[in-house]
């Protein structure tokens, strides 16, 4: 499937639940959320049907997440399913890594592509109180677990916020440093409760890091489906990515639609443009005519984000699918 701006769109986030065992400052607040009807939860029967008609507009690629997707009863199976199915060539999930201990053994057996996990301070009582009660020494237990299985598709995602943990860039590049493995900081969207901090831009970390390991070089090649952009440095074991949609946009590069919860599926993380699948799924147009109205629908695809000029009143990231 092609959008207007002849995008190729091929990979789709898919959020399992609004829900999650945390409730980070910047994502959700305190009360967290209203819990949706049951009647409303997309259910996986016809979470599959769905993803298998995309499969058939050129959707290959499938990123799980939520919420916290292993909030969901059975989100283990649900991945299975998919990784099983030969029309998905990538099955990923994105967690924030504290119900992983249970599913490891099953998502490695299984071949999960890549699991990406949330680590935003690495000091223990911030990260409680970042979470809002979570337990970093269990996390980073099963990070290394999971490298010490010689799993090799494991990334971190720091979303780094100013005088919150902007202290910790270096305590983060040792971290992956000693561990030879990739952290991304992701650049906070003004989003929900995200507009209540302020951002780190790229260059602030990167004079930070160069200060201490060097001159960096780019690191050409992908290491998933997303729009990452990856540094390292002369004898520096780890990669060191970027992904700011605010000051470095990569929409341009866009391949990606998400569906919610709820089985809306959502054209760009920024505005609420889309289209139901409801129709669809109770049956009252064909696979057909699904089909033909998306792809008249994609055109509505934004060129992309304006994240700096426009302030869009749109839900919290739990409920986008991030
Ligand atoms: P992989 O490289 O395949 O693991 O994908 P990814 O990096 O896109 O996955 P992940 O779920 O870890 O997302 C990391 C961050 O990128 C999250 O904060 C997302 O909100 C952000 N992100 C992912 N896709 C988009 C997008 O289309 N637009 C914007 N603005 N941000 C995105
Ligand atoms: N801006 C950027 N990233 C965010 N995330 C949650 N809220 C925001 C925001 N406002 C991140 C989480 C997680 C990923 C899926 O999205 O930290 O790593
Ligand atoms: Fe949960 Fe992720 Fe939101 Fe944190 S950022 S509250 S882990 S959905």
């Amino acid at each position: 499937m092609f959008d207007l701006y002849n995008r190729k769109i091929d990979y789709i986030r898919v959020s399992l639940t609004e829900r999650c065992n945390l409730r980070c400052v910047y994502c959700m607040t305190e009360k967290g959320i209203e819990k949706i009807c049951h009647e409303d939860l997309l259910s996986y029967e016809d979470l599959y049907k769905l993803l298998k008609t995309l499969s058939k507009a050129g959707i290959r690629k499938i990123k799980i997440t939520g919420g916290e997707p292993f909030v969901r009863k059975d989100a283990i199976d649900f991945i299975k399913l998919l990784k099983q199915d030969s029309s998905f060539e990538k099955v990923t999930v994105t967690t924030n890594g504290l119900l992983l201990d249970k599913y490891l053994d099953s998502l490695i057996e299984m071949g999960i592509d890549g699991i990406n996990i949330s680590l935003d301070s690495l000091r223990e009582d911030k990260f409680k109180r970042l979470t809002r009660g979570g337990n970093l020494k269990l996390l980073i237990e099963t990070i290394d677990e999971i490298l010490n299985r010689g799993y090799e598709n494991l990334k971190l995602n720091t979303v780094l916020m100013k005088g919150v943990n902007d202290d910790e860039i270096l305590d983060f590049a040792r971290f992956v440093e000693e561990r030879n493995m990739a952290i991304r900081f992701i650049e906070l969207m003004p989003i929900g409760e995200g507009r209540a901090f302020k951002p780190v831009k790229r260059e602030e970390i990167m004079e930070v890091i160069s200060k201490e390991f060097g001159k960096p070089f780019e690191i050409r090649g992908s290491f998933g489906n997303g729009p990452a952009k990856y540094v390292s440095f002369q004898d520096f074991n780890g990669k060191i990515g970027f992904i700011d949609a605010v000051n470095h946009k990569f929409c341009s590069e866009c391949n990606r639609i998400r569906v919610d919860s709820k089985g809306f599926i959502r054209f760009c993380l920024q505005y609420e443009i889309g289209m139901d699948t409801k129709e669809y799924l109770k049956g009252n147009i064909s696979e057909a005519e699904f089909l033909k109205k998306l792809n008249l629908k994609i055109v509505e695809k934004p060129l992309e984000n304006n994240f700096l000029i426009e302030d869009v009143d749109s839900l919290s990231m739990n409920q986008i699918g991030g």
